[in-house]
């Protein structure tokens, strides 16, 4: 029963909670999701919602750190309890944002020919009768085994379930689908030229799905949508911590990738004209983290030092049994983890871009809400999982938000004055990962930030700055920073601006992905010369521009010349292991042949860090 009932504003949504419940979690129920970007630990500031009427409780200094926001009704929905009836309005700056998704990726299968896990046999059975009283699935067995099928066998119970009434209702002309000679599903009448499979990108944030003619190999459709966890915290730390709480707490992130990925799946199909029910075949990539909530599998030892994977294979499961909306006899796989930090994506970004094949050294960074970094050829590779923390996807920086409608993308300082593009064009509403890696790298150019990372002042601003650029250096809840867009131009009530800390945080976050490369190098007794070929792989890859991520020393600059995206090389791989088995088996080959470095257990990191965290000296350009 519930205690209280509470309505949100604008959208007239109630729902009845009991007394105590967060309003976060109050919002979450009534199917209105509010952004919580630090997983509700109350100091991200994205869940500001203003309590018009009711009583709560608030925990916290909410008073002290909100301020003005605080007189004028507002309250962090993440630390405010409902006691009595209240409503709430939530503004649109504290709703999730839906974030560009990178659906582009670089799909070959070379020479190969589609061999995908599951195949059809359409069969017509003998009627049974007084003298030929078989039971159905003997009878099925027979027929597949008449054409062609050898020993035939059906170890899962679930697909004899609805048997009987299906052959008859089909007059016994029936298609069979089968991995091996093993039967997984039956489908009434000839069926054999739908046989359908879909690749899944379950990422932290977004999930990515590619439809596929299983016979041919042809992309029929891609779809994406924003992972339904994001409600429960933007990074893998905060999902992990809330699975942590207890077996209903992972049910509901369980539920949350379900519903994201059958969105997709739904989406997919409608676009491709395409029956749910005749995709037989899903294939899953994603980083451990997701893997286990996926599957339903408790997370925390990830989170604990040594930082270990309940399971690193890859496991498979009927789709009936785990709530995926396909075919239920359909086969749902996930390809094989590294290990607790370097997932199944990783897997699939070393197959797809095949550098386990390559004679030359190659590098390949996939940076979403963690790092991973990937190093070698066809005879040995390294892989690290670097703790750069959401800040490239615009948590932890002041005015941060994802890469949606309103973001600052790319910022330029040339000639003494400032220029910007947002996502859409629309009026800035905050800084992307993108926009946040030009900002520094053109402040860096035009001498606004110091090797130290430190903004400048007008005691350490050079004389040629021109009045456009000093006027911009402004100070910021007690902290120096640096406008981008003024106060006019942006959405907001105020400029979208870079503070120090900001400045901190990407230092940070650019300081562990390459400290993370530098280690690699050493271990493999290689200098950044040797590296022929840089992958940026995922959706930061394909939106920075290469010469910022090198300015800043996301990776060594000498490789600058040498970079290049590679899309979302990890949902290019699941799509590689749905079509052809023989890649399947090597993806596997690959988790087991990649040599994982924990960085944490490494002497040296520490003063690779602090080192990588510096700027490298420049040439700064007249500003
Ligand atoms: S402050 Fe409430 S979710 Fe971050």
């Amino acid at each position: 029963m519930a205690d209280v009932w509470v309505k949100f504003e604008p959208d007239n949504a109630r729902v009845g909670v009991p007394r105590g419940t967060l309003v976060l979690v109050a919002a979450r129920r009534a199917g209105v999701p509010i952004e919580s970007l630090c997983g509700g630990r109350g100091v991200c500031g994205k869940c500001l919602c203003r309590i018009v009427e009711g009583e709560i409780a608030e925990e916290g200094e909410q008073r002290a750190v909100l301020g003005a926001q605080y007189e004028a009704g507002l309250r962090l929905a993440c630390q405010t309890r409902l006691l009595s009836d209240a409503t709430v309005y939530v503004p649109q700056e504290a709703r999730v944002s839906t974030p560009q998704i990178l659906e582009q990726a670089a799909f070959s299968l070379g020479e190969r020919a589609p061999q995908p896990a599951v195949r059809k046999v359409y069969v017509t059975l003998p009627r049974p009768s007084l003298s030929d009283p078989r039971g159905d699935l003997e009878r099925l067995l027979d027929a597949l085994r008449e054409g062609g099928v050898a020993e035939p066998r059906c170890p899962h119970v679930r697909a004899l379930r609805e048997l009987p009434r299906l052959l008859r209702q089909a007059d016994f002309a029936v298609t069979a689908l089968l991995r091996e000679n093993e039967l997984l599903a039956v489908e009434p009448g000839e069926t054999t030229s739908e046989l359908y499979g879909i690749a899944l990108d379950l990422g932290t944030t977004t999930v990515v799905g590619y439809l596929v003619d299983l016979r041919t190999g042809e992309r029929l459709a891609c779809a994406s949508t924003l992972n339904d966890q994001v409600q429960f915290g933007d990074d893998v730390v905060s999902r992990i911590s809330f699975a942590a709480q207890g077996a209903e707490q992972r049910r509901e992130l369980q539920r949350a990738a379900l519903s994201s990925a059958n969105r997709v799946i739904e989406q997919a199909c409608a676009q491709a004209k395409v029956v749910r029910e005749r995709v037989s075949l899903a294939t899953f990539v994603g980083n451990t983290c997701m893997s286990h909530l996926f599957w339903g599998i408790d997370p925390f030892a990830l989170a604990q030092a040594p930082y270990t994977a309940a399971v690193q294979q890859g496991l498979e499961a009927p789709a009936g049994e785990v709530g995926l909306g396909i075919a239920p006899g359909a086969l749902v796989r996930w390809l094989p983890n590294i290990a607790g930090w370097v997932g199944a994506d990783t897997v699939g970004v070393i197959l797809a871009t095949g550098m386990h094949r390559s004679q030359d050294v190659w590098l390949a960074i996939d940076i979403g809400t963690n790092g991973e970094v990937v190093l070698g050829n066809r005879e040995r590779l390294l892989a690290c999982s670097c703790a750069a923390g959401p800040a490239f996807e615009g948590s932890q920086i002041r005015q941060g938000m994802r890469g949606a409608e309103g973001a600052v993308d790319h910022v330029d300082i040339l000639d003494g004055s400032v220029t910007y593009t947002t996502i859409g064009g629309a009026p800035a509403r905050g800084i992307c990962g993108s926009g946040l890696v030009d900002a520094v790298a053109s402040l860096r150019r035009a001498g606004l930030v110091d090797e130290s990372g430190r903004l400048a002042n007008e005691q350490t601003l050079a004389d040629d700055v021109s009045p456009d650029l000093r006027a911009r250096l402004v100070e910021i809840d007690g902290q120096p920073a640096f406008v981008i867009v003024s106060a006019e131009e942006s959405a907001l009530a105020e400029p979208v601006a870079l503070t120090q800390r900001d400045v901190r945080q990407l230092q940070l976050a650019k300081g562990a992905i390459a400290a993370g490369v530098r280690i690699l190098l050493d271990e493999a007794g290689l200098e950044p010369g040797d590296v022929r070929r840089v992958l940026l792989a995922g959706a930061f890859g394909w939106y920075i521009r290469q010469s910022s991520a090198a300015e800043i020393g996301l990776f060594p600059r000498e490789l600058e010349e040498r970079a290049e995206a590679v899309g979302n090389a990890a949902g290019a791989g699941a799509y590689l292991a749905l079509v052809s088995e023989e890649l399947f088996a090597e993806a596997q080959e690959i988790a087991r042949r990649v040599t994982y470095i924990e960085l944490a257990g490494r002497p040296e990191f520490d003063s690779a860090f602090a080192e990588a965290m510096l700027f490298s000296p420049g040439e700064r350009e007249a500003g």
